[in-house]
């Protein structure tokens, strides 16, 4: 069982450590091997998903993602910029099912924004749309504009686009999850503007056909941003484009706590995938040990159970974040009154320890 690990950059490195210490610990037969990703890779080798990297991810049996970015990148060229690693990465495997599951765990309601009885046992699962879209689209670029009001001044553009196809094998992830659930499918569109979104919405009603035992609601996007603070609860499986899925994501985050908890799996057909909390590099916090690594570590109880088949050593990881969140430690993200600060490496020991 072949784990690439790619670190990347901000906190990146810090959070994989520990999840990489909590796989280490487990008496699995794991080989794990490491590459520089995003501006880690760029400032080696000049490109931000080096060839050697690709390679790696490619032959591994599922790779963890750290995260990559910053400030500092932002003025290359955008085939030159570390989020081009994690585009190119998704792309290249073709990791079109990402699993964002948003669970809100007893110990933290405290920590929420939201009043504890709107988010106690939340527990939603977000699947995105990762390799199409707007993200990827084309045409795309910059021209003088060649028509309408503004013709002749400077514009930018991009496609968004979706083929049958792609609609239909997302939505049937979605409802084969559902199945293992509370089965109830929200698809969330913009069908009342947007073309690819009716089309979205049709192709998910056509799928439906052979799901009669799930429930299918649909949603327009702007309203269903609302319902997740709303009544987040009344929300079991939650079907959406790449665009509205970063978004809703970050949104569900919240209703865990904090985006430091939100682990994901990006897979493609045949099991393989990647894995990796949602949020970014955070270079606000990068070097002072304070991120959260529990989204990582739990990204890694998702790796082995998806791609490695090894569930009980997942429920293990799943159990020993239970354990030390119910020790009352917290990195600052979900600290409340009454818990014990810990700084990231505290806190990925913590979980070591409590594997047993
Ligand atoms: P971000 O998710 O990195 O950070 C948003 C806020 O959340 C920050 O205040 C940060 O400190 C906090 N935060 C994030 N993770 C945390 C953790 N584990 N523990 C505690 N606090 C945490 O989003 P951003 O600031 O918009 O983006 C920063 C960079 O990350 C950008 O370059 C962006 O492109 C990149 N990014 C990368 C990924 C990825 O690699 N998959 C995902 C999102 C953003
Ligand atoms: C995420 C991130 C990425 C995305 C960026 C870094 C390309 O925000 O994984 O949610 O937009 O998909
Ligand atoms: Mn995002």
């Amino acid at each position: 069982m072949k784990i690439a690990v790619l670190p990347g950059d901000g906190i990146g490195p810090e959070i994989t450590a520990e999840a990489v210490k909590v796989l280490r610990a487990l008496d699995l037969k794991l080989e794990i091997e490491q590459a520089p990703v995003g501006g880690a890779a760029y400032d080696i080798s000049g490109h931000p998903l080096p060839e050697a990297t690709l390679k790696l991810a490619q032959s591994a049996d599922a790779i963890l993602f750290g995260a990559v970015g910053n400030w500092k990148y932002d003025q290359l060229d955008r085939a030159l910029r570390p989020e081009q690693a994690i585009l190119g990465l998704r792309k290249h495997l073709g990791l079109f099912a990402n699993l964002r599951p948003a669970l809100c765990y007893a110990e933290l309601q405290e920590a929420s924004r939201l009043k504890p009885e709107a988010i106690a046992g939340l527990d939603i699962l977000i699947v995105r749309e990762l390799t199409g879209g707007i993200y990827f689209g084309q045409p795309r670029g910059r021209r003088s504009s060649p028509d309408g009001a503004f013709k002749g001044a400077d514009e930018a553009y991009d496609t968004m686009r979706y083929a049958r196809p792609e609609i239909e094998r997302i939505a049937r992830v979605a409802f084969e999850a559902a199945r293992k659930r509370h089965k109830k499918v929200t698809s969330v569109d913009k069908a009342n503007v947007l073309e690819t979104s009716q089309f979205w919405r049709d192709v998910v009603i056509a799928v439906h056909q052979d799901y009669a035992d799930i429930e299918l609601q649909h949603m327009y996007v702007d309203n269903a941003a609302m319902q997740l603070v709303r009544e987040p609860k009344a929300f079991d499986v939650v079907v959406t484009g790449n665009l509205f899925g970063d978004v809703l994501s970050d949104e569900a985050s919240m209703l865990t706590g904090s985006i430091g908890m939100l682990p994901s799996a990006s897979l493609n057909d045949k099991k393989q995938g990647l894995y990796e909390p949602i949020h970014g590099s955070a270079p606000d916090i990068a070097g002072k040990g304070v991120a959260n690594p529990l989204a990582t570590i739990l990204s890694a109880a998702m790796l082995l159970r998806h791609s490695l088949d090894q569930a009980e050593a997942a429920d293990r990881i799943e159990g020993a974040v239970k354990a030390v969140l119910k020790q009352g430690l917290r990195t600052p993200d979900i600290a409340s009154d009454g818990t014990t600060r810990v700084g990231t490496a505290e806190m990925g020991d913590a979980v070591r320890r409590a594997l047993a």
